[in-house]
């Protein structure tokens, strides 16, 4: 039987990927207030491996307490958060499954009111648990709290939080780690010239604009070994013309594959408040295709992949090497097993617990 394309391994480094069909990272807003993961998380991140995804990757977590969104986020910058999402990782591992964790640093867009349930909008009160962000640039995004501006010597701790973050995610079982680059948080604001006003070596040209993401991102390969993936989710446009274009982002993504990144995860968006993203099925699919074109480097595409066969041509037809779905895996767990029977192939990974539903 001929294996579809999304369902052929996927070797990078030292780990392969059972298939093609990812978790992009999903925020809960359930931890408490302490950064660890919870029951929650478990079941959650969980269900994806009973549904065989290729590639579990948990939500974005905070490599400090200033990066969370909001006060609900997890995080991994002590042993009590990497000890409970050792459990989990566990649990993934039983499944044949590669867990992958995106870290990552609001930036302006942190200490905000967690996805539901706060009684305040926009930045979260200090009486609330709010915290003083931080930024490239004293500007805030919307309406939220104006960021502190990062000097010198707060950029070298963000690198240093960084590389620690990555040595607890290797701790604590992770196969594979992302670097958050996008949707408008920290390093997304330091590449983009809508959020990023600086004057001295980490503002101005598209060279100096990446000079964080750089130094991260050696960081990071420098503190997880050479066997890890290593992943870079970006905004590949801000869609406005005065942001960065995907001709931008190819060139930066050039420039960290040769320092050692895998694979660009491709999303747009997220930089500044009130942009129109003009969405459709595989609407950023293009984006992966060119960068994967233009830079050589690996991509997977993500947003509005929610069928079978839509998923199997985007990997067919080479314009990504993997997709990752969110919302349609939150609707359905178990979608890697539902398109396997729709693209007429027989998973040879079925869970056995679960033999009696096989079609
Ligand atoms: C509930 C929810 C939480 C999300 N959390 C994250 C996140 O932690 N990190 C991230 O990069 N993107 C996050 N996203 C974006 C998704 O990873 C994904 O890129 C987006 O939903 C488009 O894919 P989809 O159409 O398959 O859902 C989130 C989206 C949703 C709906």
């Amino acid at each position: 039987m001929k294996v579809p394309a999304l369902f052929q391994p996927l070797t990078i480094r030292g780990v392969t990927f059972r298939n093609r069909i990812w978790l992009s990272p999903l925020c809960e807003y359930s931890a408490k207030t302490d950064g660890v993961p919870t029951d929650w998380h478990m079941v959650h991140l969980g269900s994806f491996a009973i549904g065989r995804a290729g590639l579990v990757m948990a939500e974005a977590t905070s490599i400090n307490a200033v990066g969370r969104i909001s006060p609900h986020d997890v995080g991994i910058w002590n042993d009590e958060q990497v000890g409970a999402w050792k459990r989990i990782t566990d649990f993934i591992h039983s499944q044949g499954v590669v867990a992958g964790v995106q870290l990552a640093h609001a930036g302006r867009k942190g200490s905000t009111a967690p996805g539901w349930g706060a009684d305040y909008e926009d930045s979260t009160p200090a009486d609330k648990g709010g915290w003083q962000t931080v930024a490239p640039t004293a500007r805030a995004f919307g309406s939220y709290n104006v960021p502190l501006e990062l000097d010198l010597a707060g950029i070298d701790s963000v690198v240093a939080d960084w590389a620690a973050a990555a040595r607890r995610a290797i701790a604590a079982g992770f196969d594979v780690v992302e670097i958050h680059a996008a949707h408008g948080y920290l390093l997304h604001q330091f590449l983009s010239p809508l959020a990023n006003e600086r004057t001295d070596e980490y503002g101005g040209s598209l060279e100096n604009r990446a000079r964080l993401l750089r130094r991260v991102v050696v960081a990071v390969r420098d503190a997880i070994g050479d066997s890890v993936p290593l992943f870079v989710r970006f905004s590949a446009t801000d869609w406005d013309e005065r942001g960065i274009t995907v001709e931008d982002v190819a060139v930066v993504a050039g420039w960290i594959h040769e320092d050692s990144a895998d694979l660009v995860d491709t999303s747009t968006g997220g930089i500044a408040a009130g942009i129109p993203i003009p969405t459709g099925p595989g609407y950023q699919v293009e984006f992966a295709d060119t960068i994967r074109r233009t830079a050589g480097i690996p991509t997977n595409a993500v947003g509005l992949i929610t069928l079978p066969e839509q998923a199997n041509e985007i990997v067919e037809s080479g314009k990504a090497d993997a997709v990752m779905l969110g919302r349609e895996l939150m609707r359905d767990p178990h979608f890697a097993l539902r398109a396997s029977t729709a693209l007429g192939y027989t998973l040879p990974y079925w869970p056995d617990q679960y033999l009696r539903a096989q079609p």
